[in-house]
């Protein structure tokens, strides 16, 4: 089961961490995880969100790194090479990332205009609309977003292109720490506003009585279990990926919890970053969550700090295009070390460039249809209209219920199955313990990717359906 050759590799352990970071860290940690915080319980939700990393996302993330760097395969490679019963989830697993492309792209050009945006208003003095006038203006101007998804693309496409280590790697080894300085920039504007303490307190202060009722015990839950697999890039193909780059040294345990504790420190400064700003300046009925909270209001908080506002700008949407960036690079490299292990499996050295010109093309296409939606402001036809729940008022919704809704949850709910009752946890114990190296907490872990992740994964699974659907089921 050993790897092909000469399909390149990190050249760092520190490369590896810091890509897989910037897969982790994208818009969810910006506008998911400081909103649902504040809304489900405040201190509480980060209990709850801590506890699951440590039970449910650690043991996957192990797992996912461990059977990535076993058999030096990409996701479809993997599972087929490891598994009998299993060996179609790697097609759920390449399902998703195809998909949320599509509305990755979509928003990725989004940042890109309000980036320009800012960078007008900065050089010239002469933008001066409301977040919502922005917003509106851009989604009822299909062209223009068409363009800039294009733009994003081909950004992703040049990165990809360049490979593992002369592309992905160097790309976030660029990236994270600028990423990390930029918000480091941008806390302390937010927090030193006046007013700020009212989001601080928003998204800190804890609120245990969510847990007095079941269905609200369950509601934080599901919220916290949904928040943390999209973050962490779990089930849905990059971890697999950048994992069969891995060299065997590497320690998998270590670099699994590395990943996870830097991953919910940035959601947690990204909270720091975006809310104490949106209360203090963002108005009454500012949107604290979603695309709105970082092109309605949040732009309504760079235009109404004065003449630096627009750097601020600049900065934040440069941050968050960084992050959008590291995260569709994980996405298309999935795609492309599929097609590149299949033209090695035939005995060719596959043209990377050319793959890479064909996922984009493909992507390219469903990310067009995302843009010319608009949100679902410019009347584009969204299948199963007529079904009730949140998911076909727009594509991307629709496209959001697909990925993160079904594919994920599912798919991690069936490797869970497979790793810990088809392969056994002694087979993960054996990837991470090459080279000498000690797997900590291996009963743990074994208990818990056995038990527990099943479990909660099939909760999530519900739950997620249930939301999608707009099924009470409490
Ligand atoms: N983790 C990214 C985020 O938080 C999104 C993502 C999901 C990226 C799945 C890759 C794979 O936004």
């Amino acid at each position: 089961m050993e790897g092909q050759k000469n399909r390149g590799s990190w050249g760092s352990n520190i490369g590896f961490i810091m890509a897989a970071i910037g897969s982790a860290v994208g818009l969810g940690n910006i506008w998911g995880f400081p909103y649902k915080m504040g809304e489900k319980g405040g201190f509480a939700f980060l209990l709850v969100y801590i506890i699951l990393s440590l039970v449910v996302g650690l043991a996957i993330m192990i797992s996912e790194l461990a059977m990535g760097r076993k058999t030096g395969l990409g996701v479809i490679g993997t599972y087929n090479a490891l598994s009998k019963r299993f060996k179609w989830v790697g097609w759920l697993s390449i399902f998703a990332p195809f998909i949320i492309m599509s509305f990755y792209s979509t928003l990725g050009g989004y940042c890109l205009q309000y980036f320009f945006l800012n960078l007008a208003d900065f050089g010239f003095g002469i933008v001066s609309v409301s977040g919502k006038q922005a917003f509106d203006g851009m989604l009822s101007n299909p062209i223009g977003c068409a363009l800039f998804t294009v733009i994003f693309i081909v950004i992703c496409y040049f990165i990809v292109r360049g490979g593992i280590q002369g592309g992905i790697e160097k790309f976030n080894t660029f990236g994270m720490p600028a990423l990390f300085i930029l918000l480091i920039v941008i806390i302390i504007r937010s927090v030193t506003l006046e007013g700020a303490s009212e989001g601080l307190e928003f998204m800190f202060k804890p609120d245990f009585s969510q847990f007095s009722t079941l269905s609200g015990t369950l509601s934080v839950l599901s919220a916290a279990g949904g928040q943390m697999f999209f973050s962490l890039s779990l089930a849905m193909g990059p971890i697999i990926t950048y994992g069969s780059y891995l060299s065997k040294k590497e320690n998998l345990v270590k670099n699994s919890i590395v990943i996870v504790i830097a991953d919910t420190i940035v959601a947690i400064m990204a909270g720091l970053a975006v809310l104490p700003a949106s209360f203090a300046l963002g108005g009454e009925s500012a949107t604290l969550s979603g695309p709105e909270l970082l092109f309605v209001t949040l732009q309504d908080v760079f235009a109404s700090m004065g003449k630096l506002g627009s750097l601020f700008g600049i900065l934040f949407y440069g941050l968050v295009l960084i992050a959008a960036i590291s995260s569709a690079i994980s996405l298309m490299e999935v795609l492309t070390t599929f097609f590149m292990d299949k033209a090695q499996a035939k005995g060719k050295q596959g043209n990377r460039s050319k793959i890479t010109i064909y996922i984009s093309l493909a992507v390219l296409v469903e990310a067009l249809i995302v843009s010319f939606d608009g949100m679902g402001t410019n009347g584009l036809w969204v299948p199963f209209q007529n079904l009730p729940g949140s998911f076909n008022d727009s594509w991307l919704n629709f496209m959001t219920m697909l990925s993160e809704g079904i594919a994920m949850p599912l798919a991690a709910f069936l490797m869970s199955l497979m790793v810990g009752w088809e392969l056994k946890p002694k087979t993960i114990k054996d990837e991470v313990c090459q080279h000498g190296n000690k797997f900590y907490g291996y009963g743990f872990f074994s208990f818990c990717i056995k038990f527990i992740v099943p479990v909660v994964m099939l909760f999530i699974l519900f739950g997620q359906i249930c939301s999608s659907f707009g099924i009470n089921w409490l």
